[in-house]
């Protein structure tokens, strides 16, 4: 055989192996971020919610603790969202009619919070996470054992708009517990 044969018969060898584990690779990358996409992509933006609550300005700037505003979260299955009642304990009529200091955007965006005859009205805030219905989630037993936010929700404090970041999906969930001697029968998670 001499070198022109051999470059014959390599360069398509060659050429095929490449090919396949490309191929090969492709499909791993593909099949393991269908089945749990990493956090760096994220899941997109988060909604646009009816009133711009920035989490930066709240829990960075102001320095208000996570379970000021939710308030069941170490005691009851949801966290809760602040009711409007809760945002008019620091941002009252006064300051929103501009009679007070406040900043022009927050005044601008609470000013959304009432109705023509100036009554405050309940804000129909978007979910960000939602399990299926047929899955039980419970925040309590997850904070009592010092799972913290941002285990499950990211590094909410530095999030203009609240996103999710990690799967959370039911090989995610029964993964952390299978590491944490947490239930991992069906029915925990499934009535
Ligand atoms: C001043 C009140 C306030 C504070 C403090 C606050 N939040 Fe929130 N949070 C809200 C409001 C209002 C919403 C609903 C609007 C939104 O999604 O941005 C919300 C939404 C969320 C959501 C998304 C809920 C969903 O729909 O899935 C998460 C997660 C969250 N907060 C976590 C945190 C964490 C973690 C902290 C502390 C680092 C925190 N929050 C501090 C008021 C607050
Ligand atoms: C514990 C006090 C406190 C609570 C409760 C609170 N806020 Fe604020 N909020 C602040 C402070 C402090 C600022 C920063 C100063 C300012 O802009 O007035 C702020 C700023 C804002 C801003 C302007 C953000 C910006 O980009 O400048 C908006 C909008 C806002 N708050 C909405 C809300 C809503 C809606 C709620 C209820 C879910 C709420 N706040 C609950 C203290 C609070
Ligand atoms: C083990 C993961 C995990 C941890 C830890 C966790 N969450 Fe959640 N959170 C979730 C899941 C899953 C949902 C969606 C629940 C549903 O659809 O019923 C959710 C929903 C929420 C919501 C919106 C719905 C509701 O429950 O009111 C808020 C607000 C929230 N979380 C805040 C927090 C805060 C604040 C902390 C920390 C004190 C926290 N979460 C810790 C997984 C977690
Ligand atoms: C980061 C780790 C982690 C993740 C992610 C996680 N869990 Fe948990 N979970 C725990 C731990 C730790 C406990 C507490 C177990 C105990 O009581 O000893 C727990 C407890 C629970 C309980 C109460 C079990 C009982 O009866 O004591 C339920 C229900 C639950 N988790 C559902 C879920 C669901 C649904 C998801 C996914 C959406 C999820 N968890 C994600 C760590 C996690
Ligand atoms: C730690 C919590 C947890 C446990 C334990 C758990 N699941 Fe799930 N399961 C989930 C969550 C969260 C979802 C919804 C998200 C998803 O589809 O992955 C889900 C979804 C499902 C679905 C619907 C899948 C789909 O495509 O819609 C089935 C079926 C299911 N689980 C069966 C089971 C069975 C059978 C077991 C016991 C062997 C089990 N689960 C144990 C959390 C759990």
């Amino acid at each position: 055989m001499n070198n022109n044969t051999l470059i014959k018969v390599m360069v398509p060898a060659i050429g095929l192996s490449v090919a396949l584990v490309v191929a090969v690779v492709g499909y791993f990358v593909l099949q393991s971020w269908w089945s749990s996409p990493p956090a760096v992509l994220g899941f997109g933006d988060g909604p646009t919610q009816p009133i711009a609550f920035p989490h930066t300005t709240h829990v960075t700037d102001a320095g208000i603790d996570c379970q000021f505003c939710h308030r069941k979260v170490t005691t009851d299955e949801a966290a809760t969202i602040p009711a409007v009642a809760q945002c008019l304990f620091c941002h009252d009529f006064g300051k929103i009619d501009g009679t007070k200091s406040t900043s022009d955007t927050a005044a601008a965006e609470l000013a959304k919070l009432f109705d023509d005859s100036g009554e405050p009205q309940p804000v129909n805030w978007i979910r960000v996470h939602r399990v299926p219905d047929h899955v039980q989630f419970v925040h309590a037993p997850h904070i009592q054992n010092g799972v913290s936010c941002t285990t499950c929700h990211g590094d909410v404090a530095s999030m203009q708009v609240v996103e999710q970041v990690r799967n959370l999906k039911m090989r995610d969930c029964v993964d952390c517990h299978r590491d944490n001697n947490a239930p991992t029968d069906c029915a925990t998670c499934h009535y």
